[in-house]
């Protein structure tokens, strides 16, 4: 039976001068525009106390809310756009993704379904994405051939972590088609080959979020690359249970970019039907540059790539996309609802794990049209002398090691105590040495002026 549904809400009640509104933006804008990455530092128990209250009775003016925030909330939160804030390359502050980022809050917009719900916001995630394939050298097929949503290639996710999980699953249909409805038969036969030591966590977890169970296989790294020798062992060694090996144009933790090309051409000598899965998270800024581009090599071989704009373009949170090289390859892990409308351009047909979804695509083509490809190449070009001009400091400090090669625009490096050489420890000295660099960095932490990114490396 077929069943209309009415469901009645309030009259609009948006007044176009809000004054709380425009004052909520100047609070936010002052607050991304400081120096300072804190405003106050507190532990999270004195946090807690102060901020987890019961909700009143009374209700409470909208004066009094803001000033309930910018009084005890905001001079706790930190600013990643703050000079001194260099953890991480998250940003968010492109000035027209922010105001893209405003507008989709304000237009509401729901990339479930196209034709009532997101009638031009479909078609500029649709854009988008296809500037994203365009860049990483993946084919585009002519717009009017883009006909339906399994003809665009990709799909905007929240996160890195979502994009690496949908990638996992369409790993998994290619190597046992069907799976979405039979479920996981033999979880052995879906592992996972990543580089040992410097993989990031969604990969496992993806794989125990869609059944497949902790099937990882990890190969011995040369530089935070694969050593391929040990990759084609390995892949020989388990040929018939590896389902997808991935590769990092970037990883977490030192940004170095795998052989992509090198990485491509072991697997598909090997076994052309493992998935080949890139996560560019950071990788992505190679792309924009001619003077990075040969780095990643190769990528648009692979069968999915993982970007991460909120990391590397200066948008604010979130926004990540699945790229995959075959867009029809989607179909196997399309959902069908009479829920969500079976209609051409519904994005909510391709994106596992999400229904309702904001147009967090508008704060990257704004941004993106901002700056033009001439604008991208300086952001690229500009990140990375950054990084280059930092790494030269820490070389010319007695006392500070370098550990990786600069791909992108991290550099790692530690302090070296009085006594102690760099490669030379013993593991007292190296015991010394990690208890030394942590103390600095919790000291660093606890004060909030400075903000470095703290790990564990493997010992190359
Ligand atoms: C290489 C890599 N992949 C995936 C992720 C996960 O991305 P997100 O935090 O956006 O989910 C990260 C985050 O740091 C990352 O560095």
């Amino acid at each position: 039976m077929h069943t209309t549904a009415i469901r009645t809400h309030n009259p609009p009640a948006v007044d176009p001068h809000d004054g709380l509104a425009h004052q909520a933006l100047d609070i936010g804008l002052q607050f991304k525009a400081r120096t300072e990455i804190f405003g106050r530092r507190s532990t999270a128990g004195e946090i807690r106390n102060l901020l987890v209250t019961d909700l009143p009775i009374e209700p409470m003016a909208g004066e009094a809310v803001l000033a309930e925030f910018v009084d005890r909330v905001l001079p706790l939160c930190k600013n990643e756009a703050s000079p001194r804030f260099m953890g991480f390359g998250d940003t968010g502050d492109d000035h027209l993704a922010l105001a893209g980022s405003v507008l989709a809050t304000l237009t509401q917009q729901n990339m479930i379904n196209q034709s009532f719900d997101s009638p031009s916001a479909t078609f500029i995630e649709i854009t988008v994405l296809r500037w994203l394939r365009g860049l990483l050298g993946y084919a585009n097929p002519l717009v009017g051939n883009v006909n339906t949503v399994w003809d665009v290639g990709g799909m905007v996710t929240p996160g890195g972590t979502t994009s690496n999980t949908v990638a996992m699953m369409l790993a998994r249909e290619a190597k046992a088609p069907g799976t979405m409805q039979s479920g996981v038969a033999d979880p052995s036969r879906f592992a996972v080959v990543v580089p040992r030591g410097i993989g990031h966590y969604s990969v496992k977890a993806a794989l125990t979020w869609i059944g497949c169970g902790a099937h990882i296989i990890e190969v011995a790294t040369d530089g935070f690359r694969y050593n391929t020798d040990e990759l084609a062992r390995t892949l020989r060694e388990h040929r018939d249970r590896v389902m997808a090996v991935i590769a990092y144009a970037g990883d977490s933790r030192t940004q170095t970019i795998d052989d992509l090309r090198a990485v491509h051409d072991v697997v598909r000598a090997i076994d052309p039907k493992i998935w080949l899965h890139a996560d560019a998270c950071w990788g992505l800024l190679a792309a924009f540059s001619p003077n990075l581009r040969d780095k990643i090599d190769g990528i648009a071989e692979f069968d999915s790539i993982t970007v991460d704009p909120h990391k590397i373009m200066a948008v604010p949170y979130g926004l990540s996309a699945l790229l995959v090289r075959d867009p029809a390859a989607v179909r196997t892990i399309s959902t069908y609802s009479d829920l969500i409308m079976q209609e051409d351009f519904a994005f909510g047909q391709v994106t596992p794990f999400i229904g309702t979804k904001g147009w967090m695509s508008l704060k990257l083509w704004m941004m993106m049209l901002g700056r033009g490809r001439a604008g991208l190449v300086e952001l690229a070009d500009h990140r990375h002398e950054v990084a280059q001009t930092f790494a030269g400091l820490v070389d010319a400090h007695p006392r500070l090691v370098r550990l990786n090669d600069l791909d992108l625009a991290a550099v790692v490096f530690a302090y070296l105590p009085a006594g102690i050489e760099a490669g030379n420890l013993d593991d007292a000295e190296l015991d010394r040495l990690n208890r030394l660099n942590i103390a600095i960095h919790a000291r660093m932490m606890d004060e909030g002026r400075w903000h470095l990114h703290q790990f564990t490396l493997p010992d190359d």
